[in-house]
């Protein structure tokens, strides 16, 4: 497979997804069947023995002995791009169907975003040894038709020496550049939590204003203060990116309303910080209105340094400029990292877009992936 078939093949995946006219994929949800009929697929058409692993990972091994392991997601986030993580998955195969000179495990990882259960990692966790045993995502894999007691053996093969994934930017930083390629040096450290403000639901209509205490009116004044911080913190990210109002309705004051909150930052430090000047802010502000405020982590990740000289090396050699870079978006190659050196290679992503439908990629971008690709598997050695 060449760029353009990649491309072909992973707009023809897009086709399965949980809402018609969108590309909306989450973890386990009933597309999955058919994506991982057609990637399996195409594993064994490149000459791997292929499994489905506990958590609904779909691996596969070519070649014997000691080996690299390059892989990627299958999910997606709600109304995503065509290319945001399965297009890792299938350069990887790409790269497989060469008939490298070294053994290959390709990793097709079941879930990443954290779009089903706010809860991400889910695929390359149990990979590490810290598995997600939250009841929903148990009963999820037993309606997949998966049995969670295989959970263990998920684990990391020990034959399996490090871990390369390509992946789109997902940003403006390489079209800027009028670079193809970017090598990923270290990927910014992420906070992710659920915030549940708690008032008093009553009479849209016969409820004076200054009797109130409307639990979407307090999210939204502490929501001004996630943006106000992040913009006045150089490097921080910070983002609302789902609010729920209850009970739900026009006519109600609602009594409670629950958001998300993903902050990050290349330093961990600076993250913390800023994470609990906003879970303090959140308090402050809930207090003057006469509500409670609780707060729930569904992730904290630190930053995460990654093994880039084997990487740049094959850059090199296959005659791209060599550009390094901290990665603001999270990937899998974050969690292997706990346990082997882990790679990543990103590849341009056209307006910079993502997480959105007019998420690209250039063929002629692949195609320059695939040729790191091939000379990074004709040098790479277990030692
Ligand atoms: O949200 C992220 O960082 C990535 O797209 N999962
Ligand atoms: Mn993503
Ligand atoms: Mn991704």
């Amino acid at each position: 497979m060449d760029g353009r078939e990649i491309i072909r093949h992973c707009r023809l995946l897009a086709e399965q997804t949980e809402e018609p006219g969108h590309i909306t994929r989450t973890y386990l949800s009933p597309p999955m069947h058919a994506v991982h009929r057609m990637v399996r697929g195409c594993m064994e058409a490149a000459g791997m023995a292929t499994r489905i692993d506990a958590v609904g990972n779909l691996r596969g091994v070519y070649g014997r002995g000691p080996r690299l392991m390059i892989g990627s997601h299958l999910d997606t986030v709600p109304h995503s791009g065509a290319f945001d993580g399965i297009l890792g998955v299938m350069i990887a195969i790409a790269l497989v169907d060469r008939q490298p000179p070294c053994a290959v495990e390709v990793a097709a990882f079941a879930e990443e975003e954290g779009a089903r259960f706010g809860v991400p990692f889910i695929g390359s966790r149990a990979l590490v040894g810290s598995p997600v045993m939250d009841e929903r995502v148990l009963a999820a894999i037993r309606e997949f038709g998966l049995d969670p007691a295989g959970i263990p053996e998920a684990l990391l093969d020990p034959e399996v020496k490090a871990y390369l994934e390509f992946h789109i930017e997902q940003g403006p930083v390489l079209e800027n550049l009028g670079l193809p390629l970017g090598v990923v040096e270290a990927i910014a450290g992420q906070s992710r939590w659920e915030i549940r403000f708690e008032g008093k639901a009553n009479h849209a209509g016969t409820t004076p204003m200054d009797v109130r205490r409307d639990a979407l009116a307090c999210a939204a004044e502490w929501i001004g203060m996630v943006e106000h911080v992040a913009r006045t913190t150089s490097g921080l990210v910070a983002t609302v990116g789902t609010i729920e109002a209850l009970p739900g309705a026009g006519n109600v004051i609602p009594g409670t309303a629950i958001a998300s909150l993903d902050v990050r930052h290349a330093s961990d430090e600076v993250r913390e910080r800023a994470l609990n000047l906003l879970l303090n802010g959140a308090e402050h502000i809930a207090h003057g209105r006469g509500l409670t405020v609780t707060g729930e982590a569904r992730l904290d990740q630190p930053a995460v340094a990654l093994y880039f000289e084997t990487v740049e090396q094959a850059v090199q050699s296959a005659g791209f400029p060599v550009h390094r870079m901290v990665s603001g978006a999270g990937h899998d190659a974050m969690i292997l990292a706990r346990k082997i050196p882990a790679s990543m290679l990103f590849l341009r992503s056209p307006g910079g877009i993502s997480h959105h439908p007019d998420e690209s990629v250039a063929a002629e971008d692949v195609d320059a992936a695939l040729a790191v690709g091939a000379d990074l598997l004709r040098a790479w050695s277990p030692a």
